[in-house]
């Protein structure tokens, strides 16, 4: 089923979330071979970067803990027509490469190289990172959130602009949150809601030591266990955002059930992220071969049918 997203037609409504296998031109190759809809990239640097130190993930069964710390092969790399021709820009899908600058003059300068180079299908600018040391989760700040939007606007970028967001808990923070994000509705084009849950802790029972090693043992929250959270905010930003504002769902989505909630929640299309770093590239075959079956079962042409119509009490 064609999806109509931020102006562009897509082949589907699943594609991979920034993070896990998408740095790299290989990695992003095999999702361009697989039945994800689109390619993503890690988010990127104006500098190439190793990220913090090892261990720095844990996965288990229901939910996995990362403190990367942006580990990427700089901005240059992934807009560079020779690294990513083959690999990425041959599968014909649309490629969004995500940004996480570590200021908003880094984003700007990010955003510019990336609006000269060809083949670029949209930004995602990452306000959302809660794994670099010593700065904050941009879009917690509503000050500092309106500031990069303003700034943004005022650069007239010529390419569809997402914005990454963190997980709200508190009703008042989405609809400040999105207030900020309805005033630049003719600049952002979609959200992508949500990254992982921030500065979260586990404690290995055999050491007695966090499960990792970065920044105290504090790291995101993501998997199966993050899914009601994810759920929640497609659902409430679909309540609060212009209609014009596209929503990506991402959050804990491992089946093609979880992607059918996302819809119903309002997500226009959905990312995998986890699933995608444990599974591997083919998990997006599996998941779409579930989804399309279950919209079968249901009698599902369009997905305008079942988007936002979840069912009240
Ligand atoms: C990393 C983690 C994130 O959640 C994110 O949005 C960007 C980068 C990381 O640790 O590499």
């Amino acid at each position: 089923m064609q999806v109509q997203f931020c102006g562009l037609t897509l082949d589907g409504c699943v594609y991979n979330a920034s993070g896990p296998r998408t740095g790299s031109s290989d990695a992003l190759a095999k999702v361009g071979s697989s039945k994800s809809c689109a390619i993503l990239t890690k988010s990127a640097t104006l500098l190439p970067q190793n990220g913090n130190p090892l261990p720095r993930t844990y996965t288990s069964p229901n939910f996995s803990i990362n403190s990367e710390g942006l580990p990427n092969k700089s901005i240059d790399y992934y807009i560079d027509s020779e690294t990513i021709k083959e690999s990425v820009l041959d599968s014909g899908k649309p490629y969004f490469v995500s940004i996480s600058g570590k200021s908003l003059d880094d984003n700007v300068e990010m955003m510019k190289r990336i609006c000269k180079a060809p083949g670029v299908a949209g930004i995602e600018l990452n306000l959302a990172c809660p794994n670099v040391i010593g700065h904050p989760i941009i879009a917690y700040d509503m000050v500092q959130l309106r500031s990069a939007l303003k700034t943004v606007a005022s650069l007239s970028l010529p390419l569809p602009i997402g914005i990454k967001l963190p997980p709200y808990f508190d009703f008042i923070h989405y609809q400040k949150a999105a207030e900020i994000i309805n005033e630049y509705k003719s600049t952002i084009s979609y959200i992508v809601t949500m990254n992982t849950v921030g500065n979260t802790l586990m404690i290995s029972p055999h050491s007695g030591s966090p499960v990792i090693s970065p920044k105290g043992g504090y790291g995101g929250l993501s998997g199966p266990a993050v899914k009601p959270i994810a759920l929640a905010q497609v659902r409430k930003f679909s309540e609060l955002l212009d209609p014009s504002i596209d929503i990506v769902g991402v959050g804990g989505v491992q089946s093609g059930q979880d992607v059918y909630d996302m819809i119903l929640c309002g997500a226009k299309v959905v990312q995998v992220g986890t699933c995608h770093w444990i599974e591997g590239p083919k998990c997006f075959d599996r998941i779409v071969e579930e989804f399309e079956e279950i919209c079968r079962k249901n009698g599902v042409k369009e997905l305008e049918e079942i988007r936002g119509k979840l069912k009240e009490w």
